[in-house]
């Protein structure tokens, strides 16, 4: 079409992403003029609940229409409200860090910041520069499944995720160190883990392969018995496949209503320092 003098053209593009999610479409509006993307608004049939009366093929219908009709009246107000607005990237951290800690517990002082401790410790004295993170002070908001990350590869939250994100995508190890709570992880660290389907994203929809990064969990539960960590396992298990990384043998203490300090378990802090300098070795 043209417009005021401008030439451009409007198309409509569908993608099977069935390879990602089963039954995943993604419909692409783009306004081209020449050969630059001038506008785009992208949707997948992921977004959409059960009770919502359209999809994402007629919200993209409903978008091309608007924009057929909008370029034919207003063509300088469409351009400002809907030119194409890159969505910001996540920041790098200034240094990659080799070994990200996430110390998943609210409690400061508690049995998982002295695993982080430990845990950061040998990684410093390995040569490998650490970030240690607190999800509970941080802010993080949780996903609210609007799966808008599958459009863009970002997501619609911009908060400390934005520099955690690039540093676990980039670290050699990861290590969670979580207490249990009610059977799985404290709040604030699902809502970390979750927010990690915008690496999933951004992985699978750019087609980038797992960068070989190791994961271990270091996990505490009050109660005796293995059986206490079944979910957590579970939890920081699926995470870790979710993202591409390759699990190391957990550490999982169980008992401490009654033992209250980790320190005081024989051996402990040398078969944590080891698990840790095993995982990095196998770089
Ligand atoms: C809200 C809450 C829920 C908990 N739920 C469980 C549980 O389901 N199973 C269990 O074995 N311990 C449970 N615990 C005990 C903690 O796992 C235990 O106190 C742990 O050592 C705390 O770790 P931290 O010292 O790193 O904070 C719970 C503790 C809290 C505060």
């Amino acid at each position: 079409m043209t417009v005021g003098g401008r030439t451009f053209s409007l198309r409509m593009q569908e993608e099977d992403l069935g390879d990602i999610y089963p039954g995943m479409v993604r419909y692409s509006v783009e306004l081209w003029e020449k050969e630059g993307l001038v506008a785009v608004f992208r949707t997948n049939s992921f977004e959409y609940a059960p009770t919502m009366t359209y999809g994402a093929r007629e919200a993209a219908e409903r978008v091309f229409s608007s924009w057929e009709r909008d370029l034919a009246g207003d063509i300088e107000g469409f351009l400002e409200n809907n030119s194409l607005r890159e969505p910001i990237p996540y920041q790098s951290p200034p240094e990659t860090p080799g070994v990200v800690v996430i110390q998943g517990s609210p409690r400061p002082g508690g049995n998982c910041s002295i695993l982080a401790s430990w845990t950061a410790d040998e990684a410093q004295q390995l040569g490998k520069p650490v970030c240690v993170v607190f999800p509970h002070d941080l802010d993080i908001h949780p996903c609210i499944g609007c799966y808008q990350c599958y459009n863009t590869g970002t997501c619609v939250y911009e908060d400390d995720m934005n520099s955690i994100i690039p540093a676990v995508e980039k670290c050699r190890l990861l290590v969670v160190c979580t207490p249990v709570y009610t059977n799985t992880v404290p709040a604030g660290t699902k809502a970390l883990l979750d927010r990690f389907q915008a690496l999933h994203a951004s992985r699978t929809l750019g087609r980038r392969p797992s960068r070989g990064t190791r994961g271990l969990l270091l996990s505490v539960a009050g109660r005796k018995g293995k059986e206490n960590f079944t979910c957590v396992s579970r939890v920081v298990g699926a995470f870790f496949s979710l993202v591409g990384i390759s699990a190391e043998k957990p550490v999982l203490l169980d008992g401490m209503d009654e033992t209250r300090d980790i320190r005081v378990i024989p051996g402990l802090e040398t078969r944590v320092r080891d698990a840790v300098r095993t995982a990095l070795r196998k770089d």
